[in-house]
């Protein structure tokens, strides 16, 4: 019997004892492992030093919430006083170019913290009647930011418009200008699908694409159509840079804005001096949309409206061919003065 209970304490003593040099033996290989997966320096220290002229950022991302309340028109006057919360002219402006990606191109810098957008198109410049209101009135149209952050607006119609050039350059001389750009038959195709749909919401009968686009008189391309003008981006940045040195600009590429955006914003975010805080988290890709999606946080994601993604109709290939043979030496020209090519045909 005493032989049987020494045996039985043998046994368990010798398996607690594996089980603990076991533990041992994990732990130290664990601690091994970890070792190996640490950073030989700590990530901080390899990023750039902080600007000091730079936005105390966490604070900002937690002051977002203020500001998304306010935005709602729920500020009070208390508040903006209290925050010292202010109306900004913008110090970017996304000047085009229509059906480019510019929404897209808005609502992704806003991810930013430092980024606030003006979320309707406010045409000031473009539009006599608004520019004859003043500067003040342009203000006021303005989101409510904090002091350090960077105000954005959009109107692509600048792009294209005879006096904004000047008319921006009067207001601030040094502002940074956005341009987005996609495949211009492609973006001429986008222009007209967006005209037609809103034909067919009015009930109204429309041209095929093909009848705008090219003169049936001679059967050359149609200059005349609005959708082909606006697609020769060179000739309408040439305008520009009457008043702008070329380094004041940053292309867009609305394509890969599409496939691939992060790379493009962070680009963004280099040009308008910004500490690189979009990431990967913020974009995800929505199968049923086709598209990317923003996620702000963990509860607030948005897509943009069904309106931005439209299914075009189908062009006949020999325009199309002759649209890209029309823009070719205008684009090539116009890699020429951005520095920025694009594998357009
Ligand atoms: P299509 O409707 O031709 O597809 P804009 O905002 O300047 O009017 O540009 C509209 C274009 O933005 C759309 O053109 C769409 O392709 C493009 N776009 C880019 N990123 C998008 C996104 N994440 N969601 C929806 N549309 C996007």
């Amino acid at each position: 019997m005493l032989f049987k209970q020494q045996a039985l304490l043998r046994q368990k003593l010798f398996v607690l004892g594996s089980l603990a040099i076991g533990s041992v033996l994990y732990l130290v290989a664990r601690v091994g492992t970890l070792d190996r997966l640490q950073p030989i320096c700590p990530i901080e220290s390899r990023l750039p030093p902080p600007d000091p002229e730079q936005i105390p950022l966490r604070t900002l991302q937690f002051k977002r919430a203020l500001l998304h309340e306010l935005r709602k028109g729920n500020a009070t006057k208390e508040q903006i006083r209290l925050h010292n919360l202010v109306q900004q002219l913008p110090r970017a402006i996304i000047i085009g170019v229509r059906k480019g990606g510019t929404r897209a191109l808005l609502e992704m810098l806003n991810l930013h913290p430092a980024v606030v957008k003006a979320s309707q198109e406010i045409h000031f410049f473009d539009n006599d009647q608004n520019y004859g209101r003043g500067i003040d009135w342009y203000r006021e149209k303005m989101p409510f930011s904090f002091p350090h952050q960077i105000t954005i607006e959009k109107s692509p119609a600048y792009f294209i418009t005879e006096e904004v050039p000047e008319r921006i350059f009067k207001m601030n001389s040094s502002i940074k200008l956005l341009i987005i750009v996609r495949e211009p038959t492609t973006r001429a195709v986008s222009d007209y699908t967006q005209v037609l749909e809103g034909k067919e919401r009015k009930n109204k009968t429309y041209h095929k694409f093909e009848k705008l686009a090219v003169d049936s008189g001679t059967c050359e391309v149609n200059t005349k159509y609005k959708a082909v003008r606006t697609s020769i981006y060179t000739k309408h940045l040439e305008r520009w840079l009457k008043y702008f040195p070329v380094e004041q600009f940053h292309i867009v590429d609305g394509d890969r804005l599409i496939t691939d955006p992060l790379p493009e914003l962070q680009l963004v975010e280099r040009f308008l001096e910004l500490p690189s805080r979009i990431s990967r988290y913020n974009l995800y890709f929505n199968a049923t949309r086709g598209f990317y999606c923003l996620r702000f946080n963990i509860v607030f994601n948005k897509c943009l409206a069904g309106s931005k993604g439209r299914i075009h109709p189908e062009v006949d290939p020999s325009v199309v061919t002759k649209l890209q043979r029309f823009f070719h030496p205008f684009n090539q020209k116009f890699y020429q003065i951005t520095g920025r090519t694009f594998n357009w045909p």
